[in-house]
């Protein structure tokens, strides 16, 4: 039996589903990260299967979190920027529970990349507003206001240069575009002075696979904020789900 302190967190993502053991008292995850592929199309039936897959990789009984790239209220998505459009409406808790057999929590990956790296990383013991930014597939986006998360902010969908944010400064736009890191920090700068303007962010924390990346670009960042990488690898999002899940059942803190 697993240890009550050890929940299965799952980042169900744009192009790869990935996940491990986390304890959500240290935040460290306890074994190796698996993933697998995204199913395209990433239909909801296509999505859970791979879910239950991944489940079994791991031969887990017991409580799962997992972040979803949608809005999601109340376990159910109410968006689909970059999954299946047939997601909106469906209860997500649910249809991984019945494919998993256990008890599945589910939250919007970003806000879990911003709940990990507010509980374990740079965020810790920040007050002030922190705006925690996941750049992959999409711009994922977390809001904290003195530690509270404002859930299922949607900056990455700001109206920027004729379209959404995200279509311009998100790593697959990178890709698309063939743009070099310092291109795509300059671009990257002038979406983090639109954000500036509007919140007035004391902190802004960068997450996901461009993150690493982060002395490639941060010297032509020219805000009057402070922008630093997470440093969590790409596991935040994973362990963050973990907690959440973890909070969601026990309605306390840790
Ligand atoms: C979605 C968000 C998600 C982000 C990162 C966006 O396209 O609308 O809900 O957090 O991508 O996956």
């Amino acid at each position: 039996m697993a240890s009550d302190h050890h929940v299965l967190g799952i980042d169900v993502g744009g192009s790869g589903i990935k996940g491990g053991i986390i304890d959500v008292q240290s935040g460290q995850m306890l074994t190796d990260r698996l993933r697998l592929e995204t199913p395209k199309p990433a239909t909801p039936a296509a999505v859970a299967d791979t879910f239950a897959a991944l489940v079994k990789m791991h031969n887990w009984d017991g409580l799962i979190g997992s972040g979803f790239p949608a809005i999601v209220k109340n376990g159910v998505a109410r968006s689909a920027a970059n999954i299946d459009k047939s997601w909106v409406g469906v209860n997500v808790e649910k249809l991984f529970s019945e494919v998993s057999g256990l008890p599945v929590k589910v939250v919007n990956d970003a806000d879990a990349a911003g709940i990990a790296a507010m509980t374990f990383g740079a965020g810790k013991g920040h007050d002030g507003v922190v705006l925690i930014l996941t750049i992959g597939t999409g711009i994922g986006s977390a809001l904290f206001t003195d530690g509270i998360l404002t859930p299922n902010t949607e900056f990455g969908h700001l109206f920027f240069y004729e379209d959404i944010a995200e279509k311009y400064v998100s790593d697959s736009a990178r890709k698309r575009d063939n743009l070099s890191w310092n291109d795509w920090g300059m671009r990257f700068d002038k979406f983090l002075h639109h954000l500036g303007r509007l919140f007035s962010p004391d902190l802004v924390i960068l997450s996901g696979g461009a993150s690493k990346q982060f002395d490639s670009y941060k010297d032509l960042f020219t805000v009057d904020f402070e922008v630093v990488p997470s440093m969590m690898l790409n596991h935040a999002g994973s362990i963050g789900a973990a907690y959440y899940a973890w909070q969601s059942v026990h309605s306390k803190s840790i």
